[in-house]
């Protein structure tokens, strides 16, 4: 029997990226699927692709009566509700703190933590109803690492971890299930929109970002290769299984070693520098 046989879940920000790399995994392992997304064409040429395990449905997480329509669309075409994916994101913008836009603090905090605070308010209606249930929000090392990610981004997948956290402890003894998973630097199209490409030419050019990323993997990450979206898509999927069915209330890392410190690569220089220092201040003591 596959993972995900007879189990349902819904992605948002699944037209793209790392959501459109989930369903797939989650539809090869069992699932049946929807997805959400604003752009329309694509989401609806995705679910012809995937064929009748999967629907799309034209949804703005930013609109909670959509975050509704699509918790009922799950519901109404698959019958059940086992698995939501609070995915949908948009690029991290850099602005210092005495420059910064209110407007898009707001703007970031209503797609990475209200929209993920939306979308559990309807899934679990449905999921405590059936007793069992699996919800993922996808957050982000920034959330737990500064520096790298912007102010409004790292602020509110910071939130939206502890977020997970709060609600995993009011929804375990309905038999619901709460987790984060925080990507490193995944090669998706979300860093060529951010720098203003059109998103559709974007998502389907991940190689600009593949390429920018292998720029810098070096000194940011002890692992040398670059993340992929099938790295987040197999976390997920055992989130969404019964094998993770006793982890709840975590934040499941997937970097490529980004969070844990310092790769040797960054640090040789400075730590051979810092060694020879001292070594010459007591050579001239003791001289
Ligand atoms: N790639 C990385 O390196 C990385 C690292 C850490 C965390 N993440 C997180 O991973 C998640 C997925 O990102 P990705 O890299 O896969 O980027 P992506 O390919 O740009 O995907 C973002 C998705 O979110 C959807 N979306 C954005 N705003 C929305 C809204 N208001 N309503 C509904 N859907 C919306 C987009 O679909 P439409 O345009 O069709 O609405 C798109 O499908 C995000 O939460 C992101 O912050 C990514």
């Amino acid at each position: 029997m596959l993972p995900l046989e007879g189990k349902v879940a819904a992605i948002t920000g699944g037209t793209s990226g790392i959501g459109a790399c989930t369903a797939e995994v989650f539809i090869a392992n069992g699932a049946k699927v929807v997805i959400a997304g604003r752009r329309q064409d694509r989401g609806e040429k995705l679910a012809r692709k995937l064929g009748d395990a999967i629907s799309f449905i034209r949804t703005d997480v930013a609109c909670e009566s959509d975050v509704k329509a699509m918790i009922d669309h799950a519901v109404d075409r698959f019958g059940r509700l086992d698995c939501l994916m609070n995915n949908a994101g948009r690029g991290s913008q850099n602005a210092a703190i005495a420059d910064v836009d209110l407007e898009q603090f707001d703007a970031a905090i209503t797609v990475h933590l209200r929209a993920v605070l939306a979308g559990m308010k309807y899934a679990v209606r449905v999921m405590a109803a059936q007793g069992t249930g699996s919800i993922i929000n996808v957050a982000s090392v920034n959330g737990i690492r500064a520096g790298l990610g912007g102010h409004y981004y790292s602020a509110a997948k910071a939130a939206s971890i502890h977020l997970t956290r709060c609600a995993a402890m009011e929804l375990g003894e309905k038999g619901i299930r709460v987790n984060s998973i925080s990507p490193g630097m995944i090669a998706t199209g979300a860093f060529a929109k951010f720098m203003g490409m059109q998103p559709d030419e974007a998502d389907d050019h991940p190689e600009y970002a593949e390429a920018a990323i292998g720029a810098v993997v070096a000194k940011w990450q002890p692992l040398q290769s670059v993340g992929r979206t099938d790295d987040i898509a197999q976390a997920a999927l055992f989130l969404a299984s019964d094998a993770s069915r006793f982890v709840t209330g975590q934040n499941l890392v997937v970097d490529g070693g980004i969070s844990a410190g310092w790769p040797i690569a960054a640090v040789r220089s400075d730590r051979d520098l810092f060694f020879r220092t001292i070594q010459a201040s007591l050579s001239a003591r003791f001289a």
